[in-house]
């Protein structure tokens, strides 16, 4: 045979081969959209609304859909039952983090949002534990929101009831939450070190929920092209790093062994009794990304919710009527709300849920990442296949909550008026990797907005019926449009 036959020949043999093996690793994955080379199915996302553009698939493809985000398979839950099946169900399985190559830069696969395997289990568990010992101590968790509480209400006061972008006080109130558990006191709203670390948070939310950074988290390589941002990411998570870092150094040195006083001083006891154990995950480092972890988690979540329950409370005043009559009821004016009034005030507790179910903060949670090869729903999904579970369709359920795209408080409430759980309330995930500060959160946003509702009464410059509540579109979390609120003292 003439050598270019033979070249041609084996060139053909090699590409059936591997078309061959790329079609025979598509058929044993659920459906999907045919991709195209190299960019998969990207043109065929809607950027701005992917929620609606995976409900779409959904209806072609099933509830277990495959689309391919660049080159890599994403497999896409939507639905309670596949959500559940995955999450609950196959828990350990899907419990690995996704990639997201922006994030890895930073973190190195250090801390509990972005790590896996024995070291997330181990510093999630530890996390855990020790929220949970800081909520029963001295001075418990409880004691630090309900103090936050006032404090973010003596700052709303400062407003005299004028027209005010809530936004920022907001942003203060949760920050300072987790301040004083990781670093023992909270700050004042002026304090120069703390508007420092605010500025620095918003700044890279606002970079991580770009467009583009979609984009290069889908085609790693491009990230040393993309334009500055993600420096500017680098630079200040190096700024609230050495923050942090300074913090963590001035504990060491005031550190009792035998009176811990917040997260860092539980961490420092830790690493003592650790200290012979040359694989001990608990480092100084890791310390640091850890830290840096809860006040990213649980800042910008949080005030996001509180600002957005305020609109919604602005535009449903038969509802903010209803659970400012609850509380006069139940907590009166002279005392402040605290966490064992909740199981009195069903309907206020029913409007915190729907807030969270109507608002859907996070639709797509956090990618997950399956951490072996795994027979689902008779698909095979391989080891380190990207998951998204779409915690939107489950929020947004019409058989669980009728009507699901009205704001109604009803979703939680039974005949009675009793307060109704549903498992289909997952705003913080479910199963091994939910939020690890869904209690803290939940305890914040109760107390901070029963405490905002006890003291004023919330004014819209616009006519009811004219404030728009529709999400901004928004790369990762949704946000509430931009508004303006006046806070009337009662
Ligand atoms: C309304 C407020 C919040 C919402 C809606 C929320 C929601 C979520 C969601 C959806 C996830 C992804 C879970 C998954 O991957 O399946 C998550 C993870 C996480 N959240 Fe939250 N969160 C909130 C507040 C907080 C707070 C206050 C903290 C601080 C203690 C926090 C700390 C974390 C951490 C550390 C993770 C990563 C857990 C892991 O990967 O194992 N969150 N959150
Ligand atoms: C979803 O489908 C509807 C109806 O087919 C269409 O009007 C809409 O543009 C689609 N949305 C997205 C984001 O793909
Ligand atoms: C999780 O671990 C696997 C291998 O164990 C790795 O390929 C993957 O990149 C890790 N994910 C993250 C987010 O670190
Ligand atoms: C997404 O699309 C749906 C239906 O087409 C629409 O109701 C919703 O407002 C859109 N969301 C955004 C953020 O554009």
């Amino acid at each position: 045979m003439e050598p270019v036959t033979v070249l041609v020949l084996s060139l053909s043999c090699l590409l059936l081969l591997s078309l061959w093996r790329q079609s025979s690793e598509r058929s044993k994955l659920p459906p999907g959209p045919t991709p195209l080379p190299i960019i998969g199915n990207f043109l065929q996302i809607d950027a701005k609304n992917i929620s609606q553009s995976l409900t779409n698939f959904s209806k072609v493809y099933g509830p277990v859909f495959t689309l391919y985000l660049g080159r890599k398979p994403t497999v896409v839950l939507h639905g309670y039952e596949a959500v559940k099946e995955a999450l609950i169900d196959h828990g350990e399985e899907f419990a690995g983090r996704g990639r997201l190559p922006v994030v890895e830069k930073v973190t190195k696969g250090l801390g509990i949002a972005f790590s896996n395997g024995s070291r997330w289990k181990e510093i999630r568990h530890f996390s855990l534990m020790t929220l949970r010992n800081l909520g029963m101590g001295k001075r418990t968790i409880e004691d630090r929101v309900q103090e936050e509480a006032q404090c973010l209400v003596e700052e709303l006061r400062k407003t005299n009831g004028s027209p005010c972008d809530p936004t920022f006080i907001l942003s203060c109130a949760p920050c300072n939450v987790i301040c004083s558990i990781l670093f023992q006191n909270r700050f004042d709203y002026k304090d120069q070190d703390f508007l420092n670390l605010i500025e620095k948070m918003e700044e890279i939310d606002k970079i991580l929920s770009s467009p583009w950074l979609q984009v290069c988290n889908n085609f790693p390589s491009l990230i040393d092209y993309c334009p500055g941002s993600h420096q500017i990411i680098l630079k200040n998570v190096n700024y609230i790093r050495s923050y942090i870092v300074e913090k963590i150094k001035e504990h060491q040195e005031s550190l009792n062994i035998a009176n811990p006083r917040d997260f860092i001083d539980y961490y420092l006891i830790k690493q003592e009794q650790e200290i012979h154990n040359q694989q001990s995950e608990f480092t100084f480092e890791h310390l640091a990304i850890t830290a840096n972890n809860l006040l990213a988690a649980g800042t910008e979540t949080t005030s996001t919710t509180l600002r957005y329950a305020l609109l919604l409370l602005l535009k449903h005043p038969h509802v903010t009527a209803k659970v400012q009559e609850e509380i006069d009821r139940v907590v009166g004016r002279h005392r402040s709300p605290c966490m064992k009034d909740r199981s009195h005030m069903p309907y206020t507790d029913a409007v915190i849920h729907e807030v969270q179910r109507f608002i859907d903060i996070l639709p797509n949670s956090l990618p997950h990442e399956v951490i072996c090869d795994i027979k689902f729903r008779n698909y095979l999904i391989p080891k380190g296949t990207t998951v998204i579970t779409s915690l939107s369709s489950v929020l947004h359920d019409s058989k669980e909550f009728p009507n699901p795209e009205a704001f109604d408080p009803g979703h939680f409430l039974d005949k009675n008026g009793d307060f109704k759980k549903s498992d289909y309330f997952m705003p913080f995930s479910a199963g091994k990797r939910i939020c690890v500060g869904e209690g803290l959160a939940r305890m914040e946003l109760f107390l901070f907005l029963t405490t905002i509702l006890q003291n004023f009464k919330l004014k819209s410059l616009v006519h009811t019926k004219d404030i728009n509540i529709t999400p901004v579109a928004n790369g990762l979390a949704s946000l509430p449009p931009p508004y303006k609120i006046c806070f009337i003292p009662v």
